[in-house]
């Protein structure tokens, strides 16, 4: 089953490009530009140091001061679709942060040329399709909020297919965010947010009722509220679900107690998705292997979840349309 389930088309809804950067580029990447990484990134096996959310929020941070121009953007862009495709990912939606772009002296257009360019060369090189779905920094304020979302209806480009937010939840409130999130939603772009991770099913009400989304960044918390869970379906929003992720930042203590199955089988739309993998150890390809372990899910179980995924996508009808049939093909 093992080999069945790598061979299964997959879609990743829940990415953060600059949490994709494997620690061996962000090393090579930094070098390259000259400007060396924090020692204290990186932890005794190779991997990336931090303990707790506001830590790992930090070491995402400084990983992603490596990147110095478009060029940079291209090649993380390509490495993860390339990782992604050998997976069998054949969508993947990534949230790009120009706060962070900015940091690092890259300006929006050469952030988004760059990463379009790593799209392009990975569908040419693996068939994979990628778009791209920008990000404010919640806990940089609605202020700055604005700036992003501004930016992004100011400049068009046919990757950029939606909206979302990421960074602290317990910084601001969902509301402040209401004016933002309008920008974007009256400009036709498709809106998703993190909720409902590190707060409780008070965050997830506060998402539905102040936000124009369709879909929601974990909100796994929402099991712990049978109204909620009604509300969502009513609704119609999908999760984004990250096992991987919740697991590794202590959410739920194990795979046994993590409430995916919970959600699914009340009706919720869901995906499964990699989140930032090198941080949580995972890839979308093990979020599949895991769950079906863990969950004693088949391969026609993990192919309904990549139909809802891709039903649940920001991508234009046309491409949703194929991949969903590339997707029902598959004999499981
Ligand atoms: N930014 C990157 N990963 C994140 C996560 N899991 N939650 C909130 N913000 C993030
Ligand atoms: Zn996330």
């Amino acid at each position: 089953m093992q080999e069945q389930i790598h061979k299964l088309p997959k879609i990743e809804l829940h990415s953060h490009l600059e949490g994709t950067i494997k620690p061996e580029l962000a090393k090579q990447i930094a070098k390259k530009n000259a400007t060396p990484l924090d020692n204290n990134l990186f932890d005794d096996n190779e991997g990336y140091a931090w303990s707790d959310f506001a830590s790992f929020l930090t070491a995402y941070d400084s990983v992603s001061s490596c990147l110095k121009n478009g060029e940079d953007y291209r090649d993380i862009t390509y490495e993860y679709l390339k990782d992604c495709a050998s997976e069998n990912v054949i969508y993947a939606e990534t949230f790009i942060s120009p706060d962070h772009a900015a940091e690092c002296g890259i300006s929006y257009d050469d952030m988004i040329s760059g990463i379009a360019s790593g799209i392009d060369d990975a569908e040419r090189d693996f068939g994979i399709v990628g778009r791209i779905i920008v990000t404010c920094v919640r806990h940089l304020g609605p202020e700055q909020g604005l700036n992003v979302v501004q930016t992004m209806v100011d400049n068009p480009h046919p990757y950029v297919v939606g909206f979302g937010m990421g960074g602290d939840e317990n910084a601001f409130t969902i509301e402040e965010y209401t004016p933002v999130y309008n920008i974007a939603a009256n400009a036709g772009y498709a809106c998703t947010v993190h909720a409902g991770e590190i707060c409780g099913p008070d965050s997830v009400w506060d998402a539905i009722n102040y936000l124009p989304i369709s879909r929601i960044g974990h909100g796994v918390k929402s099991v712990y509220d049978e109204k909620l869970i009604s509300e969502l379906i009513n609704r119609k929003i999908h999760l984004e679900i990250c096992p991987g992720s919740n697991l590794a930042l202590s959410l739920f203590p194990n795979w046994k107690s993590h409430p995916l199955l919970t959600i699914m089988n009340k009706g919720i739309s869901i995906s499964l998705n990699s989140d930032d993998p090198p941080f949580f150890n995972t890839t979308v390809g093990k979020e599949y292997q895991n769950s079906a372990k863990n969950f004693n899910l088949n391969a026609e179980d993990l192919k309904q979840i990549s139909l809802m995924a891709m039903e649940a996508s920001f991508a234009d009808i046309k491409t949703k349309s194929r991949l969903i049939e590339e997707i029902k093909k598959f004999q499981s």
